[in-house]
């Protein structure tokens, strides 16, 4: 019976011993410890690189929306150059159409503002403008003549034709675009 107890209490004892090693196993305090560091490193690194992120994503927007400045400024600028472009060919045209109209006569507006007072109407014995009958005997002295005669101005039997029709800021081309736009109305 004896040796029952003593098998018994040696079975507790090693039972007891075994438990009690695999307790001290189990309880690597400072290890764990140790690895407590590493995660909060690695969340650390983590917020860095999220905040890395983060800040790239705005750099890349603000890059992006001064591209779309860049962008918009530049359509402003092609726009106004257009614009401009159009309007100086607007300018370009009128001017060219002012010359055309000065070097090929423009004579029926020199007409209109330094003859017509008296040639419309046939006034103080001028002849009148498309009276074919007036203008038949005139016509036979030829252009040259009238021309010079309209430039220089002359006394003649039905009345006094002043010289470039009382407007000395005429060229003798524009006196002549007038007489040639008088004379073509009056054939
Ligand atoms: C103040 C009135 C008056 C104005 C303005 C006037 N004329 Fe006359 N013109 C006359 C008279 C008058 C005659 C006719 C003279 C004559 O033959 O007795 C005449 C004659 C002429 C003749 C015929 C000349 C010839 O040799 O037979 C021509 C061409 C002419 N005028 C051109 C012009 C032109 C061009 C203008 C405008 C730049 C002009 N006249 C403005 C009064 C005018």
């Amino acid at each position: 019976m004896r040796n029952r107890f003593y098998l018994a209490g040696l079975l507790a004892a090693l039972l007891l011993s075994a438990a009690c090693s695999k307790q001290e196993e189990s309880k690597p305090a400072p290890a764990v410890e140790k690895a407590a560091p590493a995660p909060v490193e690695e969340k650390a690194a983590a917020a860095v690189s999220e905040a890395k992120e983060a800040a790239e994503a705005v750099a890349e927007k603000a890059a992006q929306g001064v591209e779309h400045a860049k962008e918009q400024a530049h359509q402003a600028f092609k726009e106004v150059h257009e614009a401009a472009k159009e309007a100086h060919a607007d300018v370009k045209t009128a001017a060219g159409q002012m010359v055309a109209e000065a070097a090929s006569g423009g004579g029926e507006a020199i007409y209109s503002k330094s003859c017509a007072a008296c040639h419309e109407a046939g006034i103080a014995g001028a002849p009148k403008t498309g009276d074919q009958s007036a203008w038949a005997a005139r016509l036979e002295k030829g252009m040259e003549a009238l021309v010079k005669n309209a430039i220089n101005g002359y006394q003649g039997e039905a009345g006094m034709m002043p010289a470039r029709g009382g407007n000395p800021a005429l060229s003798d081309q524009e006196v002549e675009a007038a007489v040639h736009y008088m004379v073509e109305a009056s054939r």
